[in-house]
């Protein structure tokens, strides 16, 4: 008798896939609470495998490289919760989930000082060219110091402008305080700590794009800022300006964008996130050395990644114990 009860529990563990090989420090965390399969493939799952995990599963552990659609959330009646190991969720058919009661989760705080820090990789490699500048050392084609070689933007003492001043564009703002810039910012409401400790300047988007030398994204993908930054944006910003995006892609008219690097309305950018990722090779922004382009690695510090793990891990386990998670995106579904 005893035994068959404890069968029964062992056996009614809850079902979870994780769909990316998440770090150890996460798979731990869910070692013995739940009964989970970890996809460690190259590449995405393929759909139909999603499609027969869910059949059953009430936790899924997703990431960037999964889309979690109506689809694929209608033929998963037992879920629970869809934890996102990423800040963004872009991803997610957030709606659909609440509407079926499922709760979504991210991974905010972890990572947003790795995130800040690349920021501000691609604003110093844009600036300073220092992919064209190593790329030119090695294919031999330095013979003599030079007073006009390699010459770029200084950052130093220069302005910029934060579009979404939320923890990431912070961490960013503090980044600029360092480097004696000026920061403007843009968001919904103003940020009286920013002003107060960095002295930013909350500014209309139309002044931020023609003020700043550096214009940054940090704002979430959503129906209100899909192409935020499109012709007459960048037609607005100074010819010696630098947008910087390690958001998310379609934020930006990558089209446009090519356009207004390769014509020299700006005067380049620096990219980690793009419309369509991985970016194709023939992505006419490849062709120009006027562009400084990361793939997608904001976040990819050993210390984030594993706190990614880690809270995406514990989020998902809050909700099969019947808790509230700390990173609820949809609040409304917890009642
Ligand atoms: C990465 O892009 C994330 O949203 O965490
Ligand atoms: C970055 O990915 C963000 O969500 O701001």
């Amino acid at each position: 008798m005893v035994s068959f009860a404890k069968g029964v529990i062992a056996m009614s563990l809850p079902k979870v896939y994780v769909g990316l090989p998440i770090q150890d420090a996460g798979l731990e965390i869910l070692q013995g609470k739940v009964d989970f399969r970890v996809w460690d493939k190259e590449g995405a799952p393929p759909r139909d495998l999603l499609f027969s995990e869910l059949k059953d599963a009430e936790g899924l552990l997703s990431g960037l490289p999964i889309k979690v659609d109506a689809e694929l959330l209608g033929a998963a009646p037992k879920l629970k919760v869809v934890s996102n190991y990423a800040v963004g969720f872009d991803n997610i058919d957030v709606a659909e989930a609440t509407r079926r009661g499922i709760c979504v989760t991210n991974t905010p705080e972890v990572l947003t000082a790795a995130t800040a820090d690349t920021t501000f990789a691609l604003i110093l490699a844009s600036a300073r060219r220092i992919m064209e500048a190593n790329a030119f050392l090695r294919s031999g084609e330095w013979k003599v110091w030079h007073p006009e070689l390699m010459v770029g933007r200084q950052v130093a003492g220069s302005t910029i402008g934060i579009v979404g001043l939320g923890q990431i564009g912070y961490e960013v703002a503090k980044r600029a305080k360092g480097f004696d810039m000026e920061i403007l910012y843009f968001d919904v409401r103003p940020n009286p700590e920013a002003e107060s400790r960095f002295g930013a300047k909350f500014v209309k988007l139309d002044e931020l794009l023609r003020e700043s030398d550096f214009v940054t994204l940090h704002c979430n993908l959503n129906d209100s800022t899909r192409g935020l930054i499109g012709e007459k944006e960048l037609r607005s910003m100074k010819k010696t300006a630098i947008l910087i995006n390690a958001a998310r892609g379609p934020l930006v008219d990558q089209e446009m964008l090519y356009k207004a690097c390769k014509e020299n309305w700006i005067w380049g950018a620096g990219l980690d996130v793009y419309n369509k990722e991985p970016v194709p090779l023939d992505e006419p922004l490849l062709t120009l050395s006027n562009v400084t382009t990361f793939p997608h690695i904001a976040s990819a510090t050993r210390t984030a990644r594993n706190g990614m793990a880690v809270r995406s891990a514990e989020n998902l386990l809050a909700v099969l114990q019947g808790n509230k998670p700390r990173d609820l995106v949809n609040k409304e579904v917890w009642k």
